[in-house]
């Protein structure tokens, strides 16, 4: 499973990086705000920052929603770094934008995915990542997680080579369920990421073995 973060903060960033385990990053519109970032030439450069940080792909999001204002702005973003995936919107105008840049060699991640019918269609016009959003399903009492599996059936009985991209993550849960149901990536903030790593019987054994090292040694190797 790869793990994105799915942050516009450089130093997030930077610290999943540094923990090894980072293999790419998602943005969108409200992230990027988040972090103050406006006006295209910043939104740009914050893009390009990104891809000097990471070795994996990192999806930039279009904001037109017209087919026309989309070619020519996920041209402008992939042109930026060839780690860019374009992130399109899961409309009709998405749908045609993502056959087009599929055709053309650009990978793209479909996003706002609340269905497997969406998810279906993503993968009929070549998305590289369709990215339904668990954690925003699960916000409305509708199980996230069961679109995933909706998802990994549907994408195995045809071979559909679109990776499953689960998205709106919010916590450990999520990636160690999602992960269970073939969820080829995840994205979610460092937080999810961390949550991985805490178990108290770790932190106890460990103590123990200092402790216990301590008793025969005054310092360390
Ligand atoms: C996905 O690419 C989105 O950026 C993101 O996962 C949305 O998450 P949220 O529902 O926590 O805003």
């Amino acid at each position: 499973m790869k793990f994105f973060i799915d942050t516009a903060n450089l130093e997030h960033i930077k610290e999943a990086e540094a923990l090894g385990v980072l293999d790419g990053v998602t943005t969108n519109p409200s992230l990027m705000a988040k972090e103050g970032i406006t006006g295209k030439d910043n939104i740009l450069k914050h893009y390009s920052a990104i891809c000097n940080i990471v070795e994996g792909d990192v999806s930039a999001e279009v904001i037109a929603t017209d087919f026309e204002g989309m070619v020519r702005e996920g041209e402008e973003l992939a042109a930026l770094h060839p780690q860019i995936v374009v992130k399109l919107p899961m409309i009709a105008d998405g749908v045609k934008a993502c056959k087009y840049f599929s055709d053309k060699g650009i990978k793209t991640n479909v996003t706002l995915v609340f269905s497997a019918g969406q998810a279906l269609l993503a993968a009929k016009a070549g998305a590289a990542f369709v990215s339904p959003f668990i954690g925003r399903l699960d916000d409305i009492s509708t199980d996230g997680l069961n679109l995933i599996s909706e998802i990994r059936q549907i994408y195995y009985n045809y071979g559909f080579e679109t990776q499953i991209l689960a998205a709106s993550v919010r916590h450990t849960m999520h990636v160690i369920n999602c992960a269970k149901l073939g969820a080829d990536v995840m994205t979610g903030p460092l937080s999810s990421i961390y949550g991985l790593l805490k178990h108290p019987l770790t932190d106890i054994g460990l103590a123990q073995f200092l402790a216990d090292y301590k008793k025969g040694n005054s310092s360390n190797y």
